[in-house]
């Protein structure tokens, strides 16, 4: 008999992709799984195995599996052609209506995914200001992207500004032009920026640092600093887009960037990326610029593709039904007082982060503020990923690496409560061995 008719699809997996995923789910081959299919904030195992998902596809499925909506415009736009690399009438209508919600996109250009949309926004600041370093916070992701993969999960800890590759293989220019700040650290940011002012072309910043909020008058003060030494400041909104609120982290807390990246949330689950900024600095790709003096190069094959902007349109309309931005905050408020709770009567010492539909455990004692990366990372890792196995293990869907969990419109608190009843065993489990 062939083996191959032998193997679980889970060992077919490991045989053919590395650690059996796409990345970032370096599970035990015991918890590896193939998924069969999703509805709502449910997911299904192709061995009929039920789990609660709070990964939701990364953040990108904030509309939930299967969604009515986006399934109907997927379904209409697909027999009409897949891809023709320019616009259609559905790229044209959801970039008109990103640009009505977005106060920095003054224009607009869709790529495939969220790397790009970062990689294209810096490219553009350091066209734009003819200065070659960017300053970017560190333990934050922009993507796979050299700039997203720098200080990513730092080990050394080296002093500000200094950068540590997270990934080998990266251009080793990449040191001396991206300067790393701590975030949630205005005075050691100024610092930073006023040394290097002449060479910075941008701060990238995530508004929602991962699952951090930001101090008050941390963004504002950037924004500030930024705009007095001409280096103009990225948001990157691929997490907050649509997510915090429908105008994103610039709606949410009031200040608005010169260049804005979107993706996940976005595109329905359907691979989308965006970037827009005022029409100086977008106007820099026209391709009749090309051999003047400043001429940026973007370019994506599939960005705005027909299907992924069908899909984000229907998804931004189920965004604009009302309640949604309630449902997510209610829920989000929800599960992290229930986990919150649950430390507690056990006795844990930990803290639990995040806003809106975002929430995480960072096992450290009360009595100290976790505000940036260094501190997070004074969290018991091991405990943590101990935890997040423990979950998976009992049928909750969550990226063991990432840590963060993602809430979606599906889930309500049946579902949450699902979440803290598995939580709660969970810790009994890893804190009677510990
Ligand atoms: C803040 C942020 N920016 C960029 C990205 C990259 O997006 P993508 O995976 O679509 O390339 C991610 C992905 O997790 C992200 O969290």
């Amino acid at each position: 008999m062939n083996p191959t008719l032998m193997q679980t699809d889970a060992e077919r997996s490991l045989a053919i992709f590395p650690a059996g995923s796409n990345g970032e789910f370096n599970l035990p081959s015991a918890l590896s799984m193939v998924i069969a299919r999703g509805s709502g904030c449910d997911l299904w195992d192709t061995d009929g195995k039920h789990y609660v998902d709070f990964s939701m596809g990364w953040g990108s499925a904030l509309v939930g599996h299967g969604r009515r909506e986006i399934a109907e415009a997927v379904a209409q736009q697909a027999p009409k052609g897949a891809n023709f690399a320019y616009i259609t009438e559905a790229s044209l209508a959801l970039a008109e209506e990103i640009v009505r919600i977005s106060p920095a996109s003054e224009r607009l250009r869709f790529c495939a995914s969220g790397t790009e949309a970062t990689m294209y926004s810096l490219r553009l600041a350091r066209a734009f200001t003819g200065r070659s370093r960017v300053i970017k916070f560190e333990g934050a992701y922009h993507g796979a992207n050299d700039v997203g993969v720098t200080s990513l999960f730092p080990q050394r800890l080296p002093d500000f500004p200094t950068p540590e590759p997270s990934s080998d293989g990266i251009d080793h220019l990449v040191r001396d032009h991206v300067l790393i700040a701590p975030y949630n650290d205005l005075e050691t940011t100024q610092r930073i920026i006023t040394t290097y002012a002449d060479e910075v072309a941008a701060v990238i910043v995530e508004p929602l640092h991962r699952c951090l909020p930001p101090v008050s008058g941390f963004l504002q003060g950037l924004r500030e600093i930024t705009a007095a030494h001409g280096v103009l400041l990225i948001f990157d909104e691929v997490v907050t887009g649509f997510r915090l609120a429908y105008g994103g982290a610039q709606e949410y807390y009031g200040v608005v960037p010169d260049l804005v990246a979107y993706g996940k949330a976005l595109g329905g689950g359907y691979p989308i990326g965006a970037y827009g900024g005022q029409f100086e600095i977008m106007d820099l790709v026209r391709e009749d610029r090309l051999g003047r003096e400043t001429y940026v190069w973007t370019a994506s094959t599939l960005g705005g593709n027909p299907v992924s902007t069908a899909a984000a349109g229907a998804a931004l309309s189920v965004f604009r039904q009302p309640g949604a931005y309630e449902h997510l905050h209610e829920i989000g408020a929800y599960l992290r007082e229930g986990m919150r709770q649950t430390l507690q009567a056990r006795g844990i010492p930990g803290q639990i982060i995040g806003d809106g539909p975002l929430a995480q455990v960072v096992f450290t004692r009360e009595e100290e503020p976790v505000l940036d990366y260094r501190s997070t990372r004074r969290g018991d890792a091991e405990t943590s990923r101990a935890v997040m196995l423990g979950l998976f293990g009992r049928g909750i869907f969550l990226n063991p690496m990432g840590t963060k969990l993602y809430l979606s419109l599906a889930h309500d608190k049946a579902a949450c409560d699902t979440f803290l009843d598995r939580f709660d065993d969970t810790l009994a489990k890893v804190f009677s061995t510990a």
